[in-house]
C-alpha cells in the first residue's frame, strides 16, 4: 500500500509522511519546496520535486508506484497573504488541487484526503463548532479549502473518489523526537513564535489585542498536536480503505487557550517568561475558535494523545532548541 503525500515537506505533511512509513507503508512525498527547506525525513520515503499539477508526473507516480491513496497537504496557508494576494491563493489551492483530482478520477478508486481548516467556517455563530455549523470563510484561503472541498462532495458521487477532507484547527507541537518542526517562511503562528521570542530568537511577541470578550481579553483557540493530526490521516486512510465513509471531519482537542494562557505556559515549560507586549487586534481574528470533536472520534475512532497545551509547548520547543 503506496501513499503519494503532496505537500510532504510542510508541517503536518512530514508529520504524517513519517508516520504513515512507520507503521508500514510505502510513501511518495511529492513537494516543489516553495514553502521551505527539506525535512529530516526517514530514508524509505521517496522524495520527488515537482508540481501537483503536472498531469504527466503525477500520473507516472501513481502507476509507477501502484498508489491506493493520496494525502493532499499542498498549498498556501497564510490568512492574511490570501487578503492581499487572492489570485495566488485560488491559482495554488483551487485550480492546481483540480488539476490533480483530474489525474486522480482517472485513476479511481483511490483514497483521497484533503487537508483542511477551520478557516471555513469564519467567525462562528455559535461555540464550540461542530461540522454542520455555517460555512462563512472570512479570507480567500478559507474560501480556497472550502471549494475542495465542495468538489470532493460532487467528485465522490460522479467518479467514485473515496475522500475525506480533514479541518484542522490550532495545528501546533512537533514530533517528540525534536527531528521535525513546524517551519513557515514566515512564520506567522503563535506557539513557534512565542518559543522563538523566549529563545532570544525574535523580538518580543505582540499579543493581538486584549479586549477581546473572553475572560482574559485575549483570543482563544483549540491547539492539537501535529502527531495527532498525522495519526488522524491514518485513521482516515484505514476507515475509507474498509469501505466506511468519511467526509467532513473537525480535528481539534476540544479545549480552548487564551493566548495569555498559552504564554503563561510557555514561560512554565521553558522555565523564562515570554517577553511580551501588547498590540492592537489583527484583522480577521475571531475571539473564540473551540471545535466540537465528537465527530472524529464517531467516525475514525480518533481521540488526541499528546494535544494537551503542556506537550505541545514542550515538544515545540524541543524541535527549535
Ligand atoms: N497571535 C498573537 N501574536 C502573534 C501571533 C498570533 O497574539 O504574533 C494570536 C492571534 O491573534 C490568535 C492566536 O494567537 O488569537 C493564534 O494565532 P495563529 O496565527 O497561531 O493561528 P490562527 O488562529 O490565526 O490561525 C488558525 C490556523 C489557520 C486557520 C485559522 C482560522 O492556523 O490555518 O486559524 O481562523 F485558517
Amino acid at each position: 500500500m503506496t501513499v503519494l503525500v503532496t505537500g510532504g515537506a510542510g508541517f503536518v505533511g512530514s508529520h504524517f509522511a513519517r508516520l504513515a512509513v512507520e507503521s508500514g507503508r510505502r510513501v511518495v512525498v511529492l513537494d516543489d519546496f516553495s514553502g521551505g527547506t527539506r525535512p529530516r525525513l526517514p530514508d524509505a520515503v521517496k522524495i520527488v520535486e515537482g508540481d501537483i499539477a503536472d498531469r504527466a508526473l503525477v500520473t507516472q507516480l501513481l502507476r509507477d508506484h501502484g498508489i491506493t491513496a493520496v494525502a493532499h497537504f499542498a498549498g498556501k496557508i497564510q490568512v492574511g497573504e490570501s487578503v492581499q494576494k487572492p489570485a495566488l491563493y485560488f491559482e495554488r489551492n483551487v485550480i492546481r488541487s483540480l488539476a490533480l483530482l483530474d489525474v486522480i478520477r482517472e485513476h479511481a478508486p483511490i483514497t483521497f484526503l484533503f487537508s483542511s481548516t477551520a478557516a471555513v467556517y469564519g467567525t462562528p455563530e455559535r461555540t464550540p463548532i461542530d461540522e454542520d455549523s455555517r460555512l462563512a470563510p472570512i479570507s480567500p484561503y478559507g474560501a480556497t479549502k472550502l471549494a475542495i472541498e465542495q468538489a470532493l462532495e460532487a467528485y465522490g458521487i460522479a467518479y467514485g473518489i473515496r475522500w475525506a477532507a480533514l479541518r484542522y484547527f490550532n495545528a501546533a507541537g512537533a514530533h517528540p523526537d525534536g527531528t521535525l518542526r513546524e517551519n513557515h517562511e514566515p512564520e506567522t503562528h503563535l506557539i513557534p513564535l512565542v518559543i522563538d521570542a523566549a529563545l532570544g530568537r525574535r523580538p518580543p511577541l505582540t499579543v493581538f489585542g486584549d479586549d477581546y470578550a473572553t475572560a482574559d481579553g485575549t483570543c482563544i483557540r483549540d491547539y492539537v498536536h501535529v502527531n495527532d493530526l498525522a495519526r488522524a490521516h491514518l485513521a482516515a486512510i484505514d476507515a475509507l480503505d474498509a469501505g466506511r465513509p468519511v467526509g467532513i471531519v473537525n480535528l481539534a482537542s476540544g479545549r480552548g487557550f487564551s493566548v495569555r494562557e498559552v504564554l503563561d505556559e510557555a514561560g512554565r515549560v521553558l522555565g523564562t517568561p515570554v517577553p511580551h507586549t501588547m498590540g492592537p487586534r489583527r484583522a480577521g481574528d475571531p475571539a473564540i475558535l473551540l471545535a466540537s470533536c465528537s465527530r472524529a472520534a464517531d467516525v475514525l475512532g480518533w481521540r488526541t494523545e499528546r494535544s494537551d497545551l503542556t506537550s505541545i509547548l514542550a515538544d515545540a520547543a524541543g524541535s527549535r532548541r
